[in-house]
């Protein structure tokens, strides 16, 4: 059963440049229990597609379409409404813990509020509550920590913080935002595999947006690749990480760091993701990618089934049987 259907999402922002569309089209459904991986480089509207569910875009921007929690649309609810599901029943982590952390109040009266504001909680049982989340994201000595500052904290103790403040209200889908990529990569495994147990035991879904094909390999049950505020290619984790069928996710994946390899030998894709203010009138990718034609440039490729398997959606004019030679090439020169 899907808890969050969300239909053709669309951003919209007004700049001084005119109107920039910076997601377009966007539609998926997250089953309980399940995690979605949304994919891209700097700028591909990762972000802004979950800032809209969440009703946090900056004021000069504009959602479309639909987001479905549980039946009733989140874009078109009163901020009051909105309120109630965002930190209790969805809720959201961020790169930067300082931005949903308050530095001015020790991490116990943060916790302790919340559960006392959202379940009702005495103080007593909100702070036995809130230890035992900070137990279960693995901040050693968590009864006497409880009562630190933000600051006091290293950066992944931080993020396991936030983290821990995030689970709460037991919410039933959690987004978060490249929760790691600001750390080293040995704390980088530990968060990973801490929200794969968090999963496990609390049955949340997880909205995990990354740069990394790589995170999402080890943590999703299905993944969303974005480009230039659109869809490239959507599917089940494992075809897309080992089956792509797009152009943009076989660049992606020759990106990706291999650990048999040393780092130096890192193929990234040539040129720049597009200026959202003057976007090309075909396929977004167009200027970058090796399989461009005529027909990329003037012709937007739909996003539909055509990639290896039956469950893969995909936007591109050429028939994903004819990308496997050069993915290997591409693959293999990773
Ligand atoms: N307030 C705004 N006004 C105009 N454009 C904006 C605004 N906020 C974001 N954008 C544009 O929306 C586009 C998508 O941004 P988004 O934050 O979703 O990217 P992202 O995929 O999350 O990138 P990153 O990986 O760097 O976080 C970008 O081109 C950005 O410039
Ligand atoms: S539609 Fe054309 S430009 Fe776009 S990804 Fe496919 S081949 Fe490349
Ligand atoms: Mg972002």
């Amino acid at each position: 059963m899907s808890i969050l259907q969300v239909k053709d999402l669309g951003v919209r922002f007004a700049t001084l440049d005119g109107q920039v569309q910076a997601v377009n089209g966007v539609s998926f459904d997250l089953a309980r229990g399940q995690t979605l991986g949304i994919v891209g480089e700097s700028g591909s509207g990762k972000s802004q597609s979950v800032l809209a569910m969440m009703g946090l875009l900056a004021k000069n921007g504009q959602a479309s379409g639909e987001a479905l929690y549980q039946g009733k649309n989140l874009l078109t609810m009163t901020p009051r409404e909105l309120n109630r599901i965002r930190g209790d029943r969805v809720s959201m982590i961020f790169q930067d813990p300082m931005t949903s952390l308050n530095p001015y109040l020790t991490v116990e009266r943060q916790m302790t509020e919340v559960l006392q504001l959202h379940k009702g909680m005495s103080r007593k049982e909100a702070k036995k509550r809130a230890i035992e989340l900070l137990e279960a994201v693995r901040i050693p000595d968590a009864a006497r920590r409880i009562d630190m500052y933000p600051h006091e904290f290293s950066g992944g103790m931080r993020q396991r913080v936030m983290i821990a403040m995030a689970l709460l209200c037991e919410p039933e889908v959690l987004i978060a935002d490249e929760p790691t990529t600001a750390l080293d990569v040995t704390v980088q495994a530990q968060i990973l595999a801490l929200l794969k147990d968090l999963q496990r035991d609390f049955g949340t879904a997880i909205i995990m947006i990354t740069h990394d094909l790589g995170v999402v390999a080890g943590l999703c049950d299905r993944v969303m690749v974005m480009y230039g505020g659109r869809v490239m290619e959507q599917g089940p984790a494992d075809s897309i990480f080992y089956q792509p069928s797009h152009p943009y996710t076989i660049g992606l994946l020759g990106a990706l760091p291999r650990l048999d390899h040393d780092g130096d030998e890192l193929m990234s894709i040539p040129g720049n993701p597009p200026n959202m203010a003057n976007m090309p009138k075909g396929c977004p990718f167009s200027e970058r990618c090796g399989h461009a034609s005529e027909r990329c440039a003037s012709e937007l490729p739909a996003l539909i089934p055509g990639g290896h398997r039956a469950d893969v959606l995909r936007a591109c004019h050429k028939p994903a049987e004819q990308l496997i030679p050069t993915m290997h090439k591409e693959v293999a020169r990773a």
